[in-house]
């Protein structure tokens, strides 16, 4: 893949008179004993000629991150896109699909603007792709195009585009231990803690959070059930973008870099902190029976008994401050994991294991774990 990646200047290149102009500087402030606050205005000008010289490069491993991000911004265009179809609004701004008013009705029981929050997600996703991409371009750099992969069949309910999509969303099982992650305040999966399921039947089998017909219409129970899944759906995608990108942010070079992966990162948060609260409104239902496969799926009351207290309530949306580092420092509200190591493998294990690239082709899966393997590899220089 080294083909793919044109950089004007590499990090061997520029980065290695920048450290050793940094390490004379250092030195030479240590000599005359000088600290941060008796800094004078040249040596201030100076550290403004270096951040400005670092912002400017890119480094092949900064290239790595960016197409990495930008391939599973696609895969998240593509997904939220089958989802705004159907359930969201379709307009100048996120065109396709003419609605599904029965299924937009039963994920509208969590919150009655999901349409909108759906339609504003897919729009953030489609500008996330277009902008990570467009700045690739702009260094030289390879983009990401994964058209050649869009073989995946689309619901056969009206209102969905028949196009071939990228990603599944009609087998799929959700991990929910985001749910209860994020109420722990004790654990963090960075110090090898692991939580339990918030919707334990999410969680096996496969399930579709989509009508695949409109005979996915006709039951009022089994149509909740299928808003309910993707309820839970929409929060389990945003918290993978919350974590990925802090977790790359950590070996990124370039200055302009880390702010693009900061900026970005952070309305991948926005959008959990909505998704967690409304998942939270998902109406309780008892063992209902996908009629096509034969699964079974229940979602319980969050806030009951053997539910509820600090781990299940639906009311604390908001992170529980917990262990982070190092469990004698003091707990701490966060997002978490933010790991770094194998963060692009990780991320692209749990899209698989959610099912969504069930069909796809054994090209797509090799394409995608090489783009995380060069991600991986990235170091901060
Ligand atoms: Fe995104
Ligand atoms: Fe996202």
């Amino acid at each position: 893949m080294t083909n793919e990646i044109h950089v004007s200047t590499t990090s061997s290149e520029t980065i290695q008179p920048l450290s050793k102009k940094r390490l004379k500087r250092r030195s030479f402030l240590k000599g005359l004993g000088m600290t941060g606050a008796a800094l004078s205005a040249g040596s201030l000008l100076a550290t403004a000629g270096e951040a400005s010289e670092r912002s400017s490069i890119t480094t092949v491993g900064d290239v790595a991150i960016l197409r990495f991000l930008a391939a599973a911004e696609i895969l998240e265009t593509d997904l939220w896109q089958q989802y705004n179809e159907l359930g969201g609004i379709q307009d100048n701004e996120v065109p396709g699909g003419s609605g599904s008013p029965a299924y937009a009705a039963a994920i509208a029981f969590l919150d009655s603007d999901m349409a909108q929050y759906i339609h504003d997600n897919t729009e953030d996703e489609m500008t996330h792709e277009v902008f990570i991409n467009a700045y690739l371009v702009s260094k030289g750099a390879e983009p990401v195009n994964l058209d050649m992969f869009r073989t995946l069949p689309s619901s056969q309910a009206t209102g969905a585009q028949q196009i071939g999509r990228l990603t599944n969303l009609m087998q799929l099982t959700v991990d929910t231990t985001w749910w209860t992650r994020y109420r722990s305040r004790t654990g963090n999966p960075d110090l090898g803690d692991t939580f339990p399921q918030a919707i334990p039947t999410l969680a096996v089998g496969q399930h579709t959070a989509i009508p695949r017909t409109d005979k996915d219409l006709n039951s009022t129970n089994f149509l909740q059930a299928i808003g309910n899944t993707a309820g839970f759906h929409f929060a389990t995608i945003e918290q993978g973008g919350s974590s990925l990108y802090p977790k790359l942010a950590q070996r990124v070079t370039s200055s302009e870099v880390l702010r693009i992966v900061l900026s970005i990162g952070g309305t991948e948060i926005m959008h959990f902190q909505t998704w967690s609260d409304k998942a939270g409104n998902a109406k309780v239902l008892r063992d209902v029976v996908d009629p096509v496969t034969g699964v079974h799926v229940t979602f319980p009351n969050l806030n009951a008994s053997p539910f509820g207290g600090e781990n299940y309530q639906t009311n604390l949306i908001m992170p529980e401050p917990t262990a982070f580092l190092n469990r004698k420092l003091p707990a701490c509200s966060i997002i978490r994991p933010t790991q770094t190591r194998g963060a692009a493998m990780g991320a692209l294990n749990a899209l698989i294991a959610d099912g969504l690239f069930i069909g796809q082709s054994k090209e797509f899966f090799t394409f995608m774990r090489t783009l995380a393997i060069e991600a991986d590899l990235a170091v901060r220089e």
